[in-house]
């Protein structure tokens, strides 16, 4: 018999429920007792946050968006910002109170569902000798060693939905639409949705863009009697002088700047270079909204039942991985140590220079001779 504690950490993904529903069933069959810590490490603080999980509490959950367990990017237990007396803000590291709770508590393991943040803390639980396993989760798809994330194929869906919608409109005004895209430090969601959504221009942080080159791009439809154009950036997208976009850090403990802001900067730049009428908006959390797809939710609840078979096994300090349609055991270390990055040589990238979208390069591949 054993004591498993899941949590949800950093930024919601759609899929987030279904790995919850398969680490309940599976354990229930085993006839172990599974918990759910609410907001991260919230249950570790606060017993009220600590909700004991039956199956008759995750009934139907595997197709919903969110997480019921709730979740925060703003949780770091390791540096936490709290108020002192006098008011200032002071860091204070609380993981040593999160480890004696857990033993405390009498759990075997924890199965900490998130993308690297969320990871790289449990990896320093896992250190200080808590029994840890990882599940992969977050839209970008930025987590090394699996070959997706769950959350990523109902991002990119929603994404492309959305372009399919644009093209009536930018087509009717024969304007030019630009369109943000999530993706921190990856260009996964801007690439895929774009490819497939019809897009004429994709900026990805991969590829540091020339904003003359896009607007060669967007006279060159012209040329060929395309009037308008589809131009998809990702939030993270970087011009060839090195300028980011970004709206400052946000709330307090929250550790990574909200991105945001570049899809407004290159409209107002290609109406300025080729007057043509352009419009921008930001899909944002829209992204991360909404039931899975049948491609999330299988992949969340394969992971879930593979993270209890881990715990089973005793395969701690690993993350559950994709790893050519297997359930593997990749070291969380491994995973967390940079971000997956768009290959650059893939045939995803070669498909679309060679249908011709620009990415705001010089490459000329795909160009009409
Ligand atoms: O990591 C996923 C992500 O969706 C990023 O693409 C985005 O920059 C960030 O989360 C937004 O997070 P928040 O919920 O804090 O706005």
């Amino acid at each position: 018999m054993k004591k498993i504690v899941i949590s949800t950490g950093g930024g919601d993904a759609p899929g987030l429920n279904a790995v919850i529903y398969a680490v309940v069933h599976s354990c229930y069959r085993k006839g172990w007792e599974v918990y759910g810590s609410r907001n991260g490490y919230g249950g570790f603080l606060d017993i009220e946050d600590m909700v004991r999980l039956f199956p008759r509490d995750v009934e139907g959950i595997y197709s919903t968006g969110g997480t019921i367990l709730g979740s925060t990017n703003k949780g770091n237990p390791f540096s936490k910002p709290v108020k002192n007396l006098a008011g200032e803000i002071q860091v204070i590291d609380i993981s040593d109170k999160i480890l004696r709770n857990f033993n405390r508590m009498g759990f075997d393991c924890h199965i900490a569902i998130g993308g690297d943040g969320s990871l790289a803390i449990a990896h320093r639980f896992a250190e200080m000798g808590m029994p840890v396993i990882g599940v992969p989760k977050t839209i970008d798809n930025d987590l090394e060693k699996t070959n997706r994330t769950f959350g990523f194929d109902t991002a990119v869906s929603t994404a492309t939905e959305a372009l399919d919608k644009l093209h009536s409109t930018a087509k009717s005004h024969n304007r030019v639409m630009v369109v943000e895209v999530m993706g921190r430090d990856s260009g996964w969601i801007a690439l895929y949705s774009g490819i497939s959504g019809g897009a004429d221009v994709i900026l990805i942080p991969e590829i540091p863009f020339d904003i003359e080159e896009v607007c060669e791009k967007i006279s060159d439809n012209e040329l060929h009697d395309k009037l308008y154009s589809i131009v998809v950036a990702a939030e993270g997208a970087i011009t060839i002088d090195g300028q980011k976009f970004n709206k400052g850090k946000g709330e307090l403990g929250r550790e990574e700047v909200i991105l945001g802001g570049v899809g407004e900067w290159v409209a107002a730049e290609i109406r300025k270079r080729t007057e043509k009428d352009t419009r921008s908006l930001v899909l944002g959390h829209l992204q991360r909204g909404g039931s899975p797809t049948t491609f999330d939710r299988l992949l969340a609840l394969r992971f879930g039942a593979a993270a209890v078979r881990f715990v089973e096994g005793k395969i701690f300090d690993h993350m559950v991985a994709l790893n050519d349609s297997q359930m593997v055991a990749v070291p969380i270390a491994e995973a967390i140590k940079m971000r997956k990055k768009v290959d650059l040589s893939s045939d995803k990238v070669l498909t679309a220079r060679d249908i011709g979208i620009c990415f705001g390069d010089t490459d000329t591949r795909g160009q009409v001779e």
